[in-house]
């Protein structure tokens, strides 16, 4: 295949390893900003009659890397190029599925359709959880699952855990995870109180009240690290070590020294940070090949 991984600004470095996996040439895209804050993108390879797969993770400055991906998308259609497929490792603005309040956006509708132009929209574990009809309103997103990644760490690194999802839709992720590890998780039930807090209710009476030497909480973000902070507490029962995996470590403010305080705090490539002991590029770059067949 004619193909070419290309590492949008907010995904150089697993970009870079995903191609290395696919033994496909690495290109960076250039993104500079003008004085007045306009972004300028361009190719530093030849694109045309090429499938391009842009890798991009909005994380940094999220409008940015949305227009960022976009302005290179279609530049590369401009530039010839055969296919342009979008590898997320962390796509955003999936959490805002519906109208929790009257006249407010569902940006996760939005987002997709302005992300309508891939051929492919590769995300990994996104948080569609909510939507039966994710496929229906993204028709062009492809999900990749962290699991067998996560599972193979929590394999290498633990003999004696218990693995926590904090609330109910979890079990998307600590399911499948439990299954490789052939063991039984405890899944909590959250209420949200407001963007900022959170309250879980126990799963611990309803379970078996076994002590091991970790309880291992996996979460698909995190964000201000409410979630995971409340889910150690219950954590806290059951053993002396926690350990918090966030597939994806946002980490807003101040989040990640909040959390060191009660646990380690592990997260996947997804998001470049100094949590990122799980890497994806493998996971990801199976998948681009299935697809290139
Ligand atoms: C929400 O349902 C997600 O799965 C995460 O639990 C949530 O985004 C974590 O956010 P925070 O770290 O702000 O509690």
């Amino acid at each position: 295949m004619t193909s070419i991984i290309v590492g949008c600004s907010g995904a150089t470095e697993i970009a870079k390893k995903i191609a290395k996996h696919l033994k496909l040439p690495y290109s960076k895209l250039n993104a500079e900003k003008f004085p007045d804050n306009e972004l300028h993108t361009g190719f530093n390879s030849t694109i045309k009659g090429k499938d391009v797969f842009l890798v991009q993770s909005f994380c940094k400055d999220i409008a940015d890397d949305v227009l960022e991906s976009l302005f290179a998308l279609h530049t590369a259609k401009d530039l010839g190029a055969k296919k342009v497929m979008l590898v997320a490792p962390y796509f955003p603005y999936l959490r805002q599925d519906k109208r929790f309040k009257q006249g407010e956006s569902i940006n996760a509708r939005i987002i997709a359709r302005l992300f309508s132009g891939f051929d492919r929209v590769f995300i990994v574990e996104p948080h569609a959880h909510r939507l039966k009809d994710f496929k229906a309103y993204f028709p062009n997103a492809q999900k990749i699952s962290a699991a067998k990644a996560i599972a193979e760490y929590i394999h290498k690194k633990f003999d004696d855990y218990i693995l926590m999802g904090p609330d109910e839709e979890s079990a998307n992720w600590i399911i499948p995870i439990s299954k490789l590890l052939h063991t039984n998780p405890i899944i909590f039930e959250k209420k949200r109180i407001s963007p900022r807090k959170v309250r879980l209710v126990s799963g611990l009476s309803r379970e078996r009240k076994r002590i091991a030497k970790v309880v291992i909480i996996v979460d698909d973000i995190i964000s201000t690290g409410d979630t995971m902070i409340e889910a150690g507490k219950e954590a806290k029962k059951l053993a002396k070590a926690i350990y918090y995996i966030g597939i994806h470590g946002i980490f807003v403010e101040n989040s990640l020294q909040k959390l060191k305080k009660s646990g380690k705090v592990i997260s996947s490539n997804s998001i470049s940070s100094s949590t990122s002991e799980i890497d994806l590029s493998k996971t990801i770059a199976d998948e681009i090949r299935k697809f290139s067949k």
